[in-house]
């Protein structure tokens, strides 16, 4: 048993060496959360429309397995999703949606999945590599189910770009520092998001307290949190959802589009 998990670990060093040998021209940029509902896919669709305005061609990749949702937000029907690539069934371009959005493609999920069948088979991690090795885009965003299963712990070792999604909620806080000290075992860092927080300051203290309950019980040292910034709740991003809409372009001169944009600044400051 032992030796099995060790060499399933040792195989994904292996993949995620491989990413970062080859220096690919597209930036995989992973967006997690411990809690689930914090607003990942929202987030994620925001900063795909804000990094599509500054003219960089993105793909998202709705990689949360079974509850896929990215579709909705884009508002697209997509004719295959990437399960058809990984089970042999179509060309990796064929998974590939356009969305009405210029420069934002989708690489859909599926919304229910047996999962169980790609246990430890490396898929999504080579699928990733797949999709880098195209060369086709500037970013590709992964937006992850929340919680730390098998299968979102492959997206994770796979990228060093991480941005966990968190709201100022103990449960979801909880939930958040068991993902950085998970991530400091292996990883040099994680950035941090908080939604529905209404002042840049609360999610700063927040992300310190973070750091220093870190510090006490001696997380690797050189571990770094990054705090990125904060998104206040507003009705209208639950509505624009709902409307197949993305806020960014419905909401261009809002607040909250700034936060955003404040967030997207502070992440491409800090990625690797
Ligand atoms: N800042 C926000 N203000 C208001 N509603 C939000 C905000 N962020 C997300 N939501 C809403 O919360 C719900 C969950 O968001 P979603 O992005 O689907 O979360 P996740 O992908 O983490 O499960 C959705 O209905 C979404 O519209
Ligand atoms: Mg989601």
């Amino acid at each position: 048993m032992y030796s099995n998990v060790s060499l399933q670990a040792s195989k994904l060093v292996e993949l995620a060496n491989g990413v970062k040998k080859n220096s690919y021209r597209t930036k995989l940029i992973t967006i997690t959360s411990g809690k689930g509902g914090v607003g990942k896919s929202t987030i994620t669709s925001n900063l795909a429309f804000l990094l599509s305005k500054k003219g960089y061609k993105v793909a998202v990749l709705d990689a949360d397995i079974g509850l896929a949702n990215l579709q909705v937000l884009f508002d697209v029907k997509p004719r295959n999703s990437f399960f058809d690539y990984i089970e042999g069934k179509s060309r990796l371009e064929d998974t590939i949606t356009k969305t009405s959005y210029e420069n934002i493609y989708l690489f859909a999920g599926i919304s229910s999945f047996e999962y169980s069948s790609f246990k430890n088979s490396f898929v999504f991690s080579n699928f990733i590599k797949d999709i880098l090795a195209l060369d086709s885009f500037d970013f590709l965003l992964v937006d992850t189910g929340a919680g730390l299963n098998d299968y979102v712990k492959e997206f994770l070792a796979i990228s060093d770009n991480i941005v966990a999604i968190t709201s100022t909620d103990p449960s979801a806080l909880t939930d958040v520092y068991a993902l950085i000290k998970m991530l400091s075992l292996n990883k040099s860092k994680l950035m941090l998001c908080f939604n529905h927080t209404k002042s840049y300051q609360i999610g700063e203290t927040i992300s310190n307290s973070l750091i220093t309950l870190g510090k006490k019980n001696s997380l690797k040292a050189d571990f770094m949190v990054k705090y990125l910034g904060n998104i206040s709740s507003c009705t209208n991003v639950a509505t624009t959802s709902r409307l197949r809409k993305i806020f960014a372009n419905e909401f261009a001169n809002d607040e909250v589009t700034l936060q955003m944009e404040l967030v997207l600044r502070s992440l491409l400051l800090n990625i690797g």
